[in-house]
């Protein structure tokens, strides 16, 4: 009798994103993105949410207006300008991987464009370069949260299907011309995102007054679907050493008690908001769930013949989550809820939670991989986690200082959790520490909500030195990561 209990040096690593990092709005060759349009308003439940659901007036006001007011995405943290020394600080921090990800409104400002903008091209060039000497693994993201405006003003978006090939010519460019730099890649952020956060997700723009139709909302998944399928393909030819990817948001459901009513509840949410698109990118079908929901429903979804087949012989290689919070599913309409990534949960009264209300879990961390892994029995990656803090600066013999155990603790538990899972037989990769450079918040556009390792000097308004400083984090993760690697 063997068992098979692959053991992997971890990886451990550092992510952002191009639109809530990069900024340089005004940088010749970017054209506008579905991010760039999302205005910041100060928090109240609802004006997070509304900044999440665009409709066709809020993007042609942003557009009409030029931008005029305040659209944190416009500026990011300013890495464009500081990616020089952005990178230095990574390098100095340890990390053994860094996950960013291509704009492609940089590269193919409107998305039709045959050929990309030299601009963008040199951008990129540069940050490939930067990251190899720095000795750290690249994991790209092709697209995260953001594709060009015009695309969804004049082809609407993921729900036509002819944005699949536009999205192609990225990457039929991305990787003739990068491939030999990347190790690990995602074609899609979170693929699940387009389900609770379709303006992210899938570039859908809301009805006006009505709840988006979810034909549309699963038809554009079906085509990111086939996107997904068709990049693998196409990598695989040009690029065969990368390592693919597919990606869902985690949020390790629990039942909120033991009433068979809500553990039924608890398997259905959990199929549909995140096997689903697990069980069709990396294992290559659709699952007959979907059935029952779709027709449950009234979900019709147009699919050809060619995609099951191409489905089929395009699986991804791994497995990514994110993974913040876990969550509590009740079927008690007046169960207290709470907010976490992406979705609401019910309060679970044993764990405490964010600022934001995102519950925490290191635990549920540990649970989810080995659900997970259990599934697909592919390699699991836990390719964003981190908590969203306020961080207070201190003066100190005149040096600034950010205290911040708080990420420390939270961090630190999670860490453990993926080393416990690795020993209870899970093929994981490692752990990618979330915004490892403050970023703007993708869920309510705020600054202040912080992540990093790395605190960059900006405000909810966008002013500030954007200047860069070591967060007492930032000394615990380098230790952490030495100490693993010696005992290795
Ligand atoms: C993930 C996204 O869902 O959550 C990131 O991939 C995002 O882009 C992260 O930043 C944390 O969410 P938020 O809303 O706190 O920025």
């Amino acid at each position: 009798m063997s068992f098979k209990v692959p053991k992997r040096t971890l990886l451990w690593g550092g992510a952002t994103s191009a639109s809530q990092y990069e900024g340089g709005p005004d940088m010749v060759g970017k054209g506008p993105d579905t991010q760039d349009v999302r205005p910041f308003r100060p928090r109240t439940s609802k004006a997070t949410t509304e900044t999440r659901l665009l409709t066709k007036r809020m993007v042609e006001e942003a557009l009409g207006s030029g931008f005029d007011g305040n659209y944190p995405f416009r500026r990011g943290t300013e890495g464009i300008s500081h990616c020089e020394e952005d990178i230095g600080l990574l390098k100095e921090l340890g990390i053994d991987i860094y996950r960013f990800s291509i704009s492609w409104a940089r590269l193919y400002p409107t998305g039709h464009e045959n050929n990309p903008s030299p601009e963008g091209v040199a951008y990129y060039d540069k940050v490939f370069q930067l990251v190899r000497k720095a000795g750290m693994q690249v994991f790209l993201t092709l697209t995260h949260y953001a594709m060009p405006i015009d695309l969804v003003l004049s082809d609407g978006g993921w729900l036509n299907r002819a944005t699949i090939d536009a999205y192609l010519r990225l990457a039929q460019f991305v990787f003739s011309r990068w491939g030999e730099y990347i190790n690990y890649y995602l074609p899609f952020n979170e693929i699940n995102a387009g389900y609770f956060s379709p303006w992210n997700g899938i570039g859908l723009l809301k009805p006006e007054n009505a709840p988006y139709d979810l034909s549309e909302v699963f038809q554009s998944l079906h085509n990111q679907f086939v996107a997904s399928a068709r990049v693998i393909q196409l990598q695989r030819s040009i690029a065969p050493r990368c390592k693919s990817g597919c990606m869902v948001a985690d949020f390790c459901y629990y039942a909120n008690t033991p009433s068979p009513e809500d553990n039924l509840r608890l398997v259905q949410d959990e199929q549909i908001n995140q096997w689903f698109a697990v069980d069709v990118l990396a294992r290559g079908y659709y699952p007959s769930y979907a059935k029952r929901f779709f027709d449950k429903n009234g979900i019709t979804v147009m699919m050809e013949n060619e995609d099951f087949d191409l489905l089929a012989n395009n699986t991804c290689d791994f497995v990514g989550i994110s993974y913040y919070q876990s969550s509590v599913v009740s079927c008690d309409e007046n169960s207290p809820q709470t907010a976490g990534n992406l979705v609401c949960s019910t309060v679970n009264p044993y764990l405490q939670a964010s600022e934001w209300g995102w519950q925490i879990d290191p635990v549920g961390l540990r649970t989810a991989l080995n659900t997970l892994y259990d599934r697909v029995e592919k390699p699991v990656f836990v390719v964003e986690g981190g908590l969203g803090a306020r961080d207070r600066i201190e003066i100190e013999d005149g040096e600034k200082r950010i205290h911040d155990q708080y990420r420390i603790d939270y961090l630190s538990q999670h860490l453990k959790q993926v080393i416990k899972a690795q020993n209870d037989g899970v093929d994981v990769l490692g752990y990618i520490v979330w915004g490892i450079i403050d970023i703007v918040s993708a869920g309510s556009c705020e600054m202040e909500k912080r992540y990093g390792v790395i605190y960059v000097d900006a405000d909810n308004e966008g002013n500030g030195s954007y200047e860069r400083t070591r967060k007492d984090s930032f000394w615990w993760y380098k230790s952490f990561i030495q100490d693993y690697h010696r005992k290795k």
